[in-house]
């Protein structure tokens, strides 16, 4: 991949979990009586956040639980719902079944994401989450399966299988708000703090991250549209690969004054292997 004249690192502050007293709940819509929206407190952290370009070729899905392709995407819509589902799911399919050699992959959830698009309103526009979190845990990884394929789980369960999400700008080169990604191999398993994340009709299940000084980020500065991250959310097998990671947007100390606000799209995959 070709490398951009852009810092080798950047110092910046990463939101970790506090140490929580309990478990941690975040809710997905207003929670009843005026509860707090998150129970949990924030501690920030300075953290070094290396290019990733550099080290591009070294990256895989088993040991970083990270990955950087270069794929281009059909021109679509990104903000029409219907035409990501649509056109964009099916390639995303196809790219994580290529580069994870899996037999089966099934997206099935996205999220677009834009801070000023978000604070006007813009309908299902999300705002960058600016804390360091994995996506499901040993918990709500199979839960996933179980809800989205219940009369299938039961023999899928029996094989190995992964969640990876597909992170795209939308827009770029990406000037603020960029998206790091911590290196799985430098979690400690204790980092992990299950944390509820309660919807309307459901509950699931998300890792946050707590702080430890060992933790190695990357990020890819300017990235591109033509460029997508592959984060690795989850992973049954027990073999010594990687099988969370973590990752959260951070604000960028080297972001021009006028930068235009990050635009993107993350697309979640199950992904079934033969064995
Ligand atoms: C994700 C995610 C946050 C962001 O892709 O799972 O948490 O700010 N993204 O893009
Ligand atoms: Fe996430």
């Amino acid at each position: 991949m070709e490398t951009l004249k852009t810092p080798e690192q950047v110092e910046a502050m990463m939101n970790y979990l506090a140490q929580p007293d309990r478990k941690p709940v975040t809710y997905m819509y207003k929670p009843p009586g005026g509860a707090p929206v998150r129970t949990w407190h924030v501690a920030k952290y300075p953290v070094t956040i290396r290019n990733a370009r550099p080290v591009a070729d070294e990256l895989s899905l088993d040991r970083q639980g990270m990955l950087l392709v270069r794929a281009w995407s059909a021109a679509v819509d990104f903000y029409d719902d219907d035409q990501v589902r649509r056109a964009y799911y099916p390639e995303v399919e196809r790219l994580v079944k290529q580069v994870a050699g899996a037999a089966r992959v099934m997206a099935f959830d996205h999220n677009v994401r834009c801070g000023a698009m978000a604070k006007r309103g813009e309908k299902g526009v999300r705002e960058p989450v600016k804390y360091a979190h994995n996506d499901y845990t040993i918990k709500s990884g199979p839960q996933r399966v179980r809800d989205l394929l219940p009369a299938e789980a039961g023999e899928l369960l029996k094989r190995r299988f992964a969640v990876i999400n597909v992170w795209r700008p939308i827009r770029g080169p990406v000037e603020e708000m960029p998206l790091a990604v911590c290196d799985a191999g430098s979690i400690a398993p204790s980092d992990l703090v299950p944390t509820d994340l309660r919807y309307p009709d459901r509950t699931g299940e998300v890792y946050s991250l707590a702080y430890n000084p060992a933790h190695r980020w990357l990020y890819v500065p300017a990235m591109r549209p033509e460029e997508a991250l592959l984060l690795k959310c989850y992973d049954s097998a027990e073999d010594g690969r990687a099988r969370f990671s973590a990752h959260g947007a951070f604000e960028d100390p080297t972001s021009p004054l006028n930068a235009a606000p990050r635009e993107s799209i993350e697309v979640r995959t199950l992904v079934f292997f033969a064995s």
